[in-house]
């Protein structure tokens, strides 16, 4: 369509210029005629006369002609400019309009956003009536829909809304998990992780990527958790935890020592040998501090926070943590009997951990009032002292004996460790697990295990004399 316009205004222009130059050439010859017929014969004249106004009006009618055909060239150049100009223009309208809708997108995220903090930040100074804390739960979510069964229990289980609001950080871009989540309406806060940019691993480490992802989901979870929301305090959850009844009942009641004691700095629900069989199902109320980090629904709180994000890992962040630059022999409390336990058999780390231990560990089901329990025994100077006793006036004996029930005195007994694999090896034969994250055992606390063996109380335990962790032991 423009081509064919194009050629028509050159046609035009062509027929003009070929017509202009005809004139000019016709104009001499006619101008000096009369002068070279001066003197010719009247016929002559006659007939070139007539020829003379013959040719005049064949010009005049050309000219008239071409003067059309220019003004419509002229008037069909104006109408292809006004179009090129009119698409043009549309152009840069749609353009602008795309970058405004984006802006306009953006920004109204950015309010929505805003406000949520400006609303989840009241309910985080919140006064509550008996000026106990707030206490953050926050969720970690990926991809399994099954996260509902883990908020269902949080929201069976929470004794107030106010006192622990509920924070489920969706890491994945899954749209299903997502779904799931907004199920719970104003219930729960919902929170995304924006990241969802591939993470260049070493390549020995590939197969480990979702370790790299799942620390990166973490330290944007607690980053906006104690520093947009403005938490003091927050207990970590992952969507394939089970709940026990008085799951916020332990934490409400360890939360003052945790607060008080600069020695410890985590409060986790999970016992890491805490299998039927090794834990005693009497004694749900005992707690112990343990110099393994175990995870597994924990409270912290936000000055540690404040001191652990700045130099927050890449991935493994568990077993980060665990390292004595992070600990700085610090301990953190865990109960006899586990408040949580995993149903996540699929996940980033293999299943076959899960079903030769995780699914083995008990949950408790008794709910013990902590609150209105004295637990200052939890606290370093009180613990120490009584473990310490505890542990060494307790009967040496050796694995064979516990083993053939030949022990006749009641009480406690310590099986003594001195070697990386002496422990290895007894923990083995006594269903414990056996590994060490910097040098600590599971659950040990100055490298004594405490479990029940056959009902005894039992601990496996180095040296009286023992002098610290060695963190070549693995
Ligand atoms: C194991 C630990 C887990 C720890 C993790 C990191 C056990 C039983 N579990 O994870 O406590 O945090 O190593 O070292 O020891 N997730 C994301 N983004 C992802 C993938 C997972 O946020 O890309 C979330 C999941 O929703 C879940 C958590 O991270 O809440 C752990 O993921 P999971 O798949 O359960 O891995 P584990 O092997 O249990
Ligand atoms: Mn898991």
């Amino acid at each position: 369509m423009r081509k064919n316009q194009f050629i028509g205004v050159t046609f035009v222009c062509v027929c003009l210029w070929v017509v202009v130059t005809y004139y000019l050439f016709l104009d001499r010859p006619l101008n000096h005629k009369p002068d070279q017929v001066r003197d010719t014969p009247q016929l002559h004249d006659n007939i070139s006369l007539q020829k003379q106004n013959q040719i005049e009006e064949h010009l005049n009618l050309l000219e008239s002609k071409l003067k059309e055909q220019f003004l419509d060239g002229e008037k069909l150049l104006q109408d292809l400019k006004s179009i090129v100009k009119e698409q043009q223009l549309s152009v840069k309208a749609s353009e602008d309009r795309g970058v405004g809708e984006e802006e306009q997108l953006g920004r109204q995220q950015e309010e929505e956003e805003d406000e949520q903090i400006n609303q989840v930040r009241l309910l985080a100074k919140q006064i509550l009536p008996d000026g106990g804390p707030v206490i953050a739960v926050l969720v970690f979510a990926c991809n399994r829909i099954t996260v509902s069964k883990c908020i269902d229990q949080l929201l069976k289980y929470r004794p107030s809304r106010e006192r622990f609001p509920i924070i489920v950080s969706q890491d994945c871009g899954h749209r299903p998990t997502a779904d799931v989540i907004e199920l719970y309406g104003d219930e729960i806060t919902r929170i995304e992780q924006p990241d969802q940019s591939d993470i260049t691993v070493p390549p020995k480490e590939k197969k480990f990527k979702g370790y790299f992802k799942i620390a990166r989901h973490y330290g944007w979870a607690l980053n906006y958790t104690f520093f947009k929301f403005n938490f003091e305090t927050a207990i970590i959850v992952e969507d394939d935890l089970d709940i026990a009844p008085d799951f916020f009942e332990y934490f409400l009641g360890t939360y003052p020592i945790l607060k008080r004691d600069p020695t410890l700095w985590c409060v986790s629900a999970w016992n890491d040998n805490g299998k039927v069989g090794l834990v005693d199902e009497n004694a749900p109320d005992l707690l112990y501090r343990t110099d393994f980090f175990p995870g597994l629904g924990w409270m912290l709180t936000k000055s540690i926070w404040a001191e652990l994000a700045p130099k927050w890992p890449s991935s493994y962040w568990d077993d980060w943590v665990r390292q004595p630059e992070q600990r700085r022999n610090r301990a953190c409390i865990r109960p006899e009997i586990s408040r949580t336990r995993t149903f996540g058999k699929i996940g980033v780390s293999n299943g076959h951990f899960y079903e030769k231990h995780l699914k083995y560990i008990k949950l408790n089901e008794k709910f013990v009032p902590f609150t209105q329990k004295n637990l200052s025994y939890l606290l370093k100077d009180n613990y120490d002292v009584q473990f310490v006793k505890q542990v060494y006036e307790s009967l040496v004996v050796s694995y064979q004996e516990l083993k053939s029930g030949s022990i006749v005195s009641q009480g406690s007994v310590r099986i003594p460790y001195h070697t990386n694999d002496i422990y290895k090896r007894t923990a083995k034969m006594l269903g414990l697990m056996d590994d060490f994250r910097s040098g600590v055992p599971r659950t040990g606390y100055r490298g004594v295990v405490s479990f029940l063996y056959k009902g005894r109380r039992v601990y496996l335990a180095p040296n009286a004399n023992w002098k610290g962790y060695d963190p070549g032991w693995s």
